[in-house]
C-alpha cells in the first residue's frame, strides 16, 4: 500500500479540472480518505465539513450504505449492456421516475455521461429540431455571461466565464453572451422593475441584432451557480420564456446544479421560478455524485413535432457508451428513493431559509462584499479593497480563506474571491451555524495574516526606503 506522501507524488501525474500545467509536478492536493454524512477525512484523519458538497453534487451525503449495495447488486445483477440494441430494468425505470418529476410535458430523458455531455447533447438535439422542422438557420445559442454549462468543445463556448477561456479554441460563431442578470450590479437609484426590463431587454436586443431567424435557443441556469451564486430578480426567467416564445425559439434551463433539492424541490424551474422550459439538463445531483450520470429532459411537445415532420426516419446520431448505464440508473433511482424517504426537499425548505439567514450575519467583517443565495446555495463575496477588480488580490484572499478554513475543519471552494457554499441537503441547522462559524474563523484569519503581511513590507520599507523615495 502507498503512504499519503507518495499518493500526493504520484497525484502529480493526474491532470485535474483547471490544472496549471506549468506547475504540474509540485501540486499537494489535499488527499481525502473517506466520508460519513456531511463530512469527509482526510489522510490525517482530519475531519472536514463538506460544505461544496464535493461539486454541488453529494446531495445525500457521503457513505451511504444502501447506495453502495443498490451499486453492488446491480453489478452482479448485469454491469453493461449496449444502449444502442438493448435496455435494462433500471435505466427504463429511472426515466419513468424521473418524467414523474420532471415539470410539465418534460417526459422524455436522454440520458449522458454528466453535465458537459447532458448540455451538449441538449444543444445538439436543438439542432437536429430545427433542421427537421426546415429552419436550418436557426442555429444560434444565446447565452449569459458568467454562466457554466461544461467543458466540451461546444459548452467550452456555451460558458460564459472570459476567465476560462484564455489558450482554448472557441466556436465563437455559433454563441452569443448577454450579461447576467447580477442584481448586485443594478446601479441604486434603478428599481427593481426597470432592473428586470434591463435584463430581459438584453436578451430581447441580443435576439434582434443576432436576428430571430437565426436565433435557436436560450440558455440559462435557474441561479448561476458557479458564476458566484447570481440569483436572478424575480420573474426574470418567466419573461425571457416570453421572450423565447414570442421569437419562435427554445429554453434550456441548465439545472446541473439546481435540480434533486439544492432549493427544495427536484426540479427548481418549475416549482422555484414558475417556468416550463422546453429541456432541462441534469446531472449531479441525479446520482449524489456516488456514479457519474447526466440527462437532458426534453418536452413531448419537440418529440411529437420532430415525428410529424420527420417522415419516416429522423435518427437522432448522438449518444454515448454508457447512456442510461444500468449501475449509474441503478444508483439514481435509490438516490431518489433516499431523496423522498427522508423528504429531503421538504428538509431544505427549511434549513435553505435558515442557512441564508446565517450567512447574511457575516457581512460585518469589513472585508466581505455580498452575500446571497437562496436554498442550500450561498455565496460570500470577499474584496481587500471595495470595487478593486483586483483579480491577483482577490485570489490571494480566497486562498488564504481556503487555507484557514481547512485548517479549522471546513473545505470551502472558493471560486477566486468568492466562497460557495452548497452544502449536502442532510446537514442540520447545529451543522449549519458550525459550518457559518468556521467560515467566519477563516476569513477572519485570512484578514489578520494579509494585514500582518502588509504590516512588515511597511516596516522594512521604513527601514530600508527604496532609492526613488
Ligand atoms: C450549470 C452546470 N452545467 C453543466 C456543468 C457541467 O457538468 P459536468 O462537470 O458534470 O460535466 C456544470 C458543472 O459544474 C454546471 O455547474
Amino acid at each position: 500500500m502507498s503512504t499519503a506522501a507518495e499518493l500526493k507524488q504520484s497525484d502529480n501525474l493526474f491532470i485535474h479540472p483547471w490544472d496549471d500545467i506549468v506547475k504540474l509536478g509540485g501540486n499537494q492536493r489535499t488527499l481525502l480518505d473517506h466520508g460519513e454524512g456531511v463530512y469527509v477525512y482526510d489522510s490525517e484523519g482530519n475531519r472536514l465539513l463538506d460544505a461544496p458538497a464535493g461539486m454541488w453534487c453529494v446531495n445525500i451525503g457521503h457513505g451511504r450504505e444502501e447506495m453502495a449495495k443498490a451499486v453492488y447488486d446491480q453489478i452482479m445483477a448485469l454491469t453493461y449492456v449496449s444502449p444502442w440494441s438493448m435496455t435494462t430494468g433500471p435505466a427504463a425505470e429511472f426515466a419513468a421516475l424521473i418524467a414523474e418529476q420532471s415539470p410539465g410535458d418534460l417526459n422524455h430523458v436522454f440520458f449522458t455521461t454528466g453535465g458537459s455531455t447532458a448540455v451538449d447533447s441538449a444543444l445538439r438535439f436543438v439542432h437536429f429540431y430545427n433542421n427537421l422542422r426546415g429552419k436550418p438557420n436557426k442555429k444560434k445559442i444565446i447565452a449569459q455571461k458568467r454562466g457554466y454549462h461544461g467543458s466540451t468543445y461546444l459548452c467550452g463556448t456555451v460558458s460564459g466565464k472570459e476567465r476560462d477561456k484564455s489558450n482554448l479554441e472557441m466556436e465563437s460563431h455559433l454563441v452569443h453572451h448577454i450579461e447576467a442578470p447580477h442584481p448586485l450590479y443594478k446601479p441604486e437609484a434603478m428599481s427593481d422593475a426597470d432592473f428586470l426590463d434591463q435584463c430581459v431587454g438584453n436578451l430581447e436586443n441580443m435576439i434582434a441584432q443576432v436576428g430571430p431567424d437565426n436565433c435557436a435557443v436560450f440558455v440559462a441556469e435557474p441561479i448561476l451557480a458557479s458564476g458566484g451564486v447570481i440569483v436572478p430578480p424575480e420573474g426574470y426567467h418567466q419573461r425571457c420564456l416570453e421572450v423565447c416564445r414570442k421569437n419562435d425559439m427554445l429554453y434550456l434551463s441548465d439545472e446541473v446544479v439546481t435540480a434533486f433539492g439544492r432549493l427544495g424541490h427536484c426540479f427548481a424551474s418549475e416549482d422555484v421560478f414558475g417556468i416550463v422550459p422546453d429541456i432541462i439538463t441534469t446531472a449531479k445531483g441525479l446520482t449524489s455524485g456516488y456514479i457519474p450520470m447526466g440527462a437532458f429532459l426534453v418536452s413531448d411537445r419537440l418529440v411529437d413535432e420532430i415525428k410529424a415532420k420527420g417522415g419516416d426516419s429522423a435518427v437522432f446520431s448522438n449518444g454515448f457508451t454508457y447512456s442510461g448505464h444500468p449501475v449509474a440508473a441503478a444508483a439514481g433511482i435509490k438516490n431518489l428513493e433516499i431523496m423522498q424517504r427522508e423528504k429531503l426537499f421538504e428538509q431544505v425548505r427549511n434549513t435553505g431559509p435558515y442557512m441564508q439567514q446565517q450567512m447574511q450575519t457575516l457581512r460585518d467583517i469589513p472585508i466581505v462584499s455580498d452575500v446571497r443565495g437562496q436554498g442550500l446555495m450561498a455565496c460570500v463575496e470577499c474584496e481587500l479593497k471595495q470595487g478593486s477588480n483586483d483579480l491577483a488580490m482577490d485570489y490571494e484572499i480566497g486562498k488564504l480563506i481556503d487555507k484557514h478554513c481547512q485548517q479549522l475543519g471546513l473545505i470551502v471552494r472558493p471560486i477566486i474571491n468568492m466562497c460557495v457554499m452548497s452544502p449536502p441537503l442532510t446537514i442540520t441547522r447545529a451543522q449549519i451555524d458550525d459550518m457559518v462559524s468556521m467560515l467566519r474563523q477563516g476569513i477572519l484569519l485570512a484578514l489578520a495574516e494579509i494585514e500582518s503581511a502588509e504590516a512588515a513590507a511597511a516596516e522594512v520599507g521604513h527601514k530600508h526606503p527604496s532609492p526613488a523615495a
